[in-house]
């Protein structure tokens, strides 16, 4: 009976273990290298997927769009960073973004960086059209 048990506690493990090495974590974005996982982290704990997901427009902008719209911009980490803490619209339609007061300059810039690693290898190329 102990052997079984083993079994079954070793098959579990393997099990928990190919489920964590799968390359996509809670929200289903793609994890891209761990230099930017913090801005991740840190966005998985807000709020920000009741309105944003990965590919598609939910209420605000897909998170793939904001990296398109901004890869060439130097000034992106600062000036979205900035409008992650102090909420507003304009950019992308009237619907306003939420203003996180709660969160840090340091861990809003996080977030951008993590944001824009997701624009499609090589930068600023527009993407294939998909409708
Ligand atoms: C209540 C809904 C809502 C939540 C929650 C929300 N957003 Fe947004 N977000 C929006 C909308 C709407 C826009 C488009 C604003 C505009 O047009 O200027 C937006 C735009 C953005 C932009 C692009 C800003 C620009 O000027 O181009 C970034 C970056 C962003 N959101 C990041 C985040 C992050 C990170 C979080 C979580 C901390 C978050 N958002 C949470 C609705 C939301």
């Amino acid at each position: 009976m102990k052997k079984v048990i083993n079994y079954f506690k070793t098959a579990a493990l393997a099990a928990v273990l190919l489920a964590s090495s799968a390359a996509y974590a809670t929200t289903g974005v793609p994890v891209q290298g761990s230099a930017n996982l913090k801005g991740k982290a840190l966005m998985d704990k807000s709020d920000c997927s009741a309105c944003h997901q990965l590919e598609v427009k939910v209420v605000g902008p897909a998170f793939k769009d904001i990296a398109k719209k901004y890869s060439a911009d130097k000034t992106a980490v600062n000036k979205l960073s900035d409008k992650i803490i102090k909420g507003g619209a304009g950019s992308w339609g009237d619907i306003p973004m939420a203003p996180h007061p709660q969160v840090s300059k340091a861990d809003a810039s996080e977030m951008v960086k993590y944001i824009l690693s997701l624009a499609p290898a090589g930068g600023a190329k527009p993407a294939a059209k998909k409708s």
